[in-house]
């Protein structure tokens, strides 16, 4: 079973329309509402890949009982922790060339009580657990330690831990040995506070942080693909998209894929470049299903292309 913590979901509605025009009435061609949030995301996505996955996640007020409903219409498995605050709506408007306007709401403040029961709540459920994957941000009240606390009740409880996350938390958390981190090429630059603006330049970024604590690095990289680097060897991976969609959520599968398929490995990095390719051309955050992936497209080599030049660099300023 792959277990998910999502600390700060929410309820997303995305909105298709021509073109975006401030002060406007815009129609919308489409209109979506999905449960929202990284790890739901992940559970969703390893849920569509036949596997067992159960989302822990805090939920409060209706649009938290809108999540925990729209979930289980899905079939996946929830384990909420009920809070005091509201769970958070986002608005996402996507337009036909790709381009993508989002309003992200901050999300509730968890009290010390409400951070240690969900805390709980995922080592009540570690024990069926192979993998715990802990992504997104922290709401107010979980402070950059929290990930940190996590990772270390999940091993002791057995479990590998995979932490899709970015700033203090992701460097905090890095101490405790996570079994792989995945971050996009913007977070690793901010974790190794400098632009990366090659395929070798992310490659020593993720190097870094493996010298930091983390045991292995899933790195993507937008458009170019995503790096493994791991005690078991480096690979990159690639696959041709012909029309990007949407690009929400891209990291989300990649990761659910990674841990579906095991976990470690070339094979692995297969499947994770095969979801987030197969992601990008889906609308808003809608997660892949085995019909909607094409492994034949993903090429994985040990020969890493160290001077490729990113086509979405990561900036860094301090
Ligand atoms: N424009 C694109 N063209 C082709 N593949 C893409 C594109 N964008 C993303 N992908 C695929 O999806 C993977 C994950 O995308 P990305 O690096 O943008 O993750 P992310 O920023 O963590 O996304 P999110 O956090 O929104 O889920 C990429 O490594 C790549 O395999
Ligand atoms: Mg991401």
């Amino acid at each position: 079973m792959i277990l998910t913590v999502t600390p700060n979901p929410s309820l997303d509605r995305t909105y298709e329309v021509p073109a975006l025009m401030r002060g406007e009435v815009l129609r919308a061609t489409c209109d979506r509402m999905d449960p929202g949030g990284k790890g739901v995301n992940v559970s969703r996505a390893v849920a569509a890949a036949g596997h067992r996955t159960l989302a822990v996640l805090p939920l409060g007020g209706a649009p938290g009982a809108l999540v925990a409903e729209l979930l289980g219409a899905e079939g996946i498995e929830v384990a909420p922790v009920p809070v005091t605050g509201q769970t958070r709506s986002n608005i996402a408007v996507a337009e036909p060339d790709g381009t993508l306007t989002k309003i992200n709401a901050t999300g509730p403040e968890l009290t010390a009580a409400e951070s240690e029961a969900l805390l709980t709540a995922v080592r009540a459920h570690s024990a069926d657990a192979s993998w715990i994957a802990c992504c997104g941000s922290l709401p107010r009240g979980l402070g950059p330690q929290w990930y940190a606390a996590l990772a270390a009740r999940a091993h002791e409880a057995g479990a590998r831990i995979a932490l899709d996350t970015s700033g203090p938390s992701l460097l905090a958390a890095l101490r405790e040995r996570p079994d792989v981190v995945k971050p996009n090429v913007e977070e690793l630059a901010e974790a190794v506070e400098r632009p990366l603006k090659t395929v070798g330049q992310a490659l020593r970024a993720a190097e870094e942080l493996r010298g930091r604590g983390a045991r292995a690095v899933l790195a993507s990289l937008g458009a170019d693909g995503q790096l493994l680097v791991a005690d078991s060897g480096t690979y990159f991976g690639h696959a041709r998209v012909e029309a990007v969609r949407s690009n929400v959520g891209a990291g989300d599968a990649s990761l659910a894929g990674f841990l579906a398929a095991g976990g470690e490995g070339p094979g692995a990095l297969a499947a994770a470049v095969a979801h987030g390719a197969a992601a990008v051309q889906l609308p808003g955050s809608v997660m892949p299903t085995p019909d909607d992936l094409d492994p034949a497209g993903v090429t994985v080599t040990a020969d890493i292309p160290l001077d490729r030049v990113l086509t979405q660099p990561a900036e860094y300023a301090r």
